[in-house]
């Protein structure tokens, strides 16, 4: 079964069960200090699993696009990915473990055909926090999983959460049994032997962590996570996600036209290509910094290996085209911007070919040294001193030391570092802080603005407009929201309009701390809730606008002067993008 297909029955199977189906949120979430990218379908929806109201229900199903960066260094063997697509169900409040289980056991038998005797389950053993699931492993049995394929694990296993605080819960996870010899009388589903494979994870998220305590959430929410390109794998019974229809084009493409053959080479280079595209379509783009830093990593390793099998790095602009006609099932919207993200990828390599070129021909000198002197580790000294030199970045030779057989060890590499990084350290700090602090007068202006064009999308299109990301430069602001349809004449107006009004009205733009649940039960609007700390800033301007910011904003709107659309235009699926200045 395509991959296509797999997420077609998935949203048709929820929406037959009640759900709405909601557009995938953007890649990254611009402003929103705690992600640098979505990494799990629940992370827009946070707000909502701790109990605001979500305008389309209590049930929901999408197909979010997630990126994860943290197994970087792993991709290029058999399974592990950056990008991919996490399917999802989400009870807010609704129903709980024993739907959710039928749900489950459904779709995967009967909806994709998946035989019972394939599938093995785990549930949480209970601890000092929460007790053993006894009613999920009751559900399995009820289902038809017989006991000696249902299995308890502790808080390492069976318990989500996403990073260190926030909405969190017992789990119970799906496996398919590859049908592969246990490699051990233990073998189970926490087994890494490959023998099973993890298929779907639902979270029962009645609980919140804070300050490393646990407490009951208002309600009981359901959160499930099934991974596309995995299960597509195991339905196609191919042995990797780089054999399904998702990657299998640019793979062979790759084996033509490389001279040298490397399986892992050719493999990174399909992931890092696929993942850079769809996060330059969602309006990342290379920089030395947080999210943009890992855009750049991986356009880089990507050149790399692109080197690596010699292949010609003309044939890039080819590649790219490839890849995204590859996709065009999945995410037809990429036919549109297929120039830009050519353009972005292609100068970015242009710009660390020569970095490259010359980082590895020292980079031979400093192996050929280590070689004679028969060591088995590269000098944290050497790596520091290619960079400072050469500009040769530390993961690129840390990935070519161990291609070499060395040793590296990287956090001495990373303390040399500090030193030299504080710099740039301070201003991604500052960003965490939140808002805008240190930003210019005209900056500051705009940030105020978005407020008020926030308030008044909801009062010309409705209240679920929400906002999706904000760009400020001293020449204009752009906003992003969530809106299904593109704004008519009238309506761009009518929000024009409502803005100039409120800048007109002098409103007081005024700011209070408050406790984070405090200041969500008092409806103030927020993108992204999960790691504002405890005691959080909200921004009220008159009685037309809060939300929880960092600031920095004008005392009063009327020193905005005269606000003005000038485009309206898609951003990404279910959202639209506002540029607008101040004259
Ligand atoms: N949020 C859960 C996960 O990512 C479903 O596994």
């Amino acid at each position: 079964m395509k991959a296509i297909d797999i997420r077609n029955k998935y949203l048709n199977f929820f929406k037959a069960h009640g759900h709405a189906v909601i557009p995938s949120a953007p890649l990254i979430p611009e402003n929103d200090p705690s992600v640098l990218f979505n990494t799990a379908g629940m992370q827009p929806l946070v707000p909502y699993l701790l109990g605001a109201k979500h305008p389309e229900g209590t049930r929901l199903t999408d197909a979010q696009k997630c990126l994860r960066t943290n197994d970087i260094d792993e991709v290029g063997d058999n399974r592990h990915l950056t990008y991919f697509e996490m399917l999802g169900n989400w009870s807010l409040g609704d129903y709980f473990k024993e739907e959710s289980i039928a749900m489950s056991y459904e779709f995967l038998t009967k909806e994709l055909g998946i035989p019972n005797e394939k599938l093995s389950v785990t549930c949480f053993a209970g601890d000092e926090d929460c007790p053993r699931d006894e009613l999920t492993a009751e559900c399995w049995r009820k289902a038809g999983i017989p006991d000696d394929r249902i299995y308890f694990y502790g808080k390492d296993d069976n318990w989500w959460i996403a990073g260190e605080e926030g909405p969190c819960g017992p789990d119970t996870e799906m496996f398919y049994d590859t049908g592969k010899e246990p490699c051990s009388p233990d073998c189970g589903p926490s087994c890494d032997c490959g023998k099973y494979v993890e298929i779907w994870n639902n979270v029962f998220m009645e609980y919140l962590k804070k300050d490393g305590k646990y407490t009951k959430l208002a309600q009981k929410n359901v959160d499930t996570g099934l991974g596309l390109e995995r299960m597509t794998m195991l339905l196609e019974g191919k042995q990797t996600p780089f054999d399904t229809e998702i990657f299998s084009p640019i793979m062979e493409e790759l084996q033509r036209l490389a001279k040298k053959d490397d399986i892992s080479s050719r493999r990174i280079v399909a992931e890092h290509l696929r993942a850079s595209i769809m996060i330059i379509q969602d309006g990342g783009r290379p920089s030395n910094i947080d999210r943009g830093y890992i855009l750049r990593r991986l356009i880089r390793r990507m050149t790399r290996h692109l080197n690596k099998l010699e292949i010609d790095l003309d044939k890039l602009s080819n590649l790219i085209q490839l890849n995204i006609d590859t996709l065009n099932e999945l995410y037809p919207e990429l036919q549109n911007n297929k120039e830009t993200i050519k353009e972005v990828i292609i100068a970015e390599k242009d710009k660390f070919i020569k970095t490259l070129v010359r980082g590895e021909r020292e980079f031979d000198k400093v192996i050929g040294r280590i070689k004679s002197q028969a060591k088995q580790e590269i000098d944290s000294e050497e790596i520091f001193k290619l960079y400072e030199t050469y500009g040769f970045p530390p993961e690129v030779t840390k990935d070519l030391a161990e291609e070499n057989g060395l040793q590296v060890n990287m956090d001495e590499v990373d303390k040399l570092f500090k030193a030299h990084q504080d710099k740039s350290r301070l201003g991604s700090e500052q960003k965490f802080k939140g808002g805008l602090a240190g930003t210019g007068e005209q900056e500051v202006k705009y940030h105020t603005a978005t407020h008020l064009l926030n308030a008044a999308l909801k009062l010309v299109i409705g209240q679920d407009v929400h906002q999706r990301g904000s760009n400020i430069t001293p020449e204009r602001m752009r906003f992003d929201f969530s809106c299904d349809h593109k704004l008519s004449d009238d309506e761009k107006q009518k929000a024009e309009d409502i803005v100039n009004e409120w800048i007109k009205q002098n409103l007081a733009v005024t700011v209070l701390t408050m406790k984070k649940d405090e200041a969500i039960k008092s409806g103030a609007e927020c993108m992204f809730i999960e790691k504002y700390p405890e005691d959080v800033t909200v921004y009220s301007i008159g009685d037309i606008s809060k939300e929880l910011c960092g600031g920095p904003h004008v005392k009063n709107t009327g020193e905005l002067g005269h606000f003005k659309i000038t485009k309206e235009e898609a951003c990404s699926s279910g959202v639209r993008r506002i540029k607008a200045v101040l004259e």
